[in-house]
């Protein structure tokens, strides 16, 4: 077993192997590195554009990630509940990135919008606009980000939020007559 560390969400993954993606926030495997050479990016002082902008990421997190919880209990179909459980896992874990790089200790208090939809060809739509709302802004906060790790992220994340978007794509052919 060999030891991985994500830079982008900080967490550790143990395996035989370099996975394709972090398990925990969905990063590209070029951000895992060997666990001795992990080292916390995120102390960064932050300009009031990416403390702004960094406070509307989180909002953006802690509600897709309600609303993916919502999405995976209602859903009868075991592929896609099993798809928006991990959703609402990455989610979560991506608000707790924008979290960390705000110094908050907890998030629970941020605005939650847990309501979802009655059917999962519904959630699949509103997922897609929700991913590709994310991408959107995850590309402009990057663009008026001066501080290298904060751009970092912000790219990071949009890359991840693409994924899925292409996921949401796949899954919705199944709704196509
Ligand atoms: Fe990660
Ligand atoms: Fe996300």
């Amino acid at each position: 077993m060999k030891i991985f560390r994500c830079r982008i969400c900080g967490d550790t993954y143990l395996g035989h192997k370099k996975p394709t993606n972090c398990p925990f926030c969905g990063a590209n495997l070029r951000y895992l590195v060997p666990g001795s050479q992990w080292e916390d990016e995120n102390d960064v002082v932050l300009s009031t554009i990416s403390q702004r902008n960094l406070e509307e990421a989180l909002k953006i997190e802690v509600s897709n990630a309600e609303f993916y919880k919502c999405a995976a209990a209602q859903s009868k179909d075991v592929e896609l509940a099993g798809m928006f459980k991990a959703l609402s896992k990455i989610e979560a874990e991506h608000a707790s990135i924008h979290a960390k790089l705000l110094k908050m200790d907890s998030h629970g208090d941020v605005y939650r919008s847990d309501a979802c939809n009655g059917d999962d060809e519904k959630n699949l739509e509103e997922s897609l606009l929700r991913e590709t709302n994310a991408v959107d802004r995850y590309t402009l906060f990057a663009s008026q980000s001066e501080e290298p790790r904060v751009k970092e992220v912000f790219e990071a994340l949009a890359e991840i939020e693409k994924d899925h978007i292409a996921l949401d794509r796949m899954m919705s052919s199944r709704f196509v007559i």
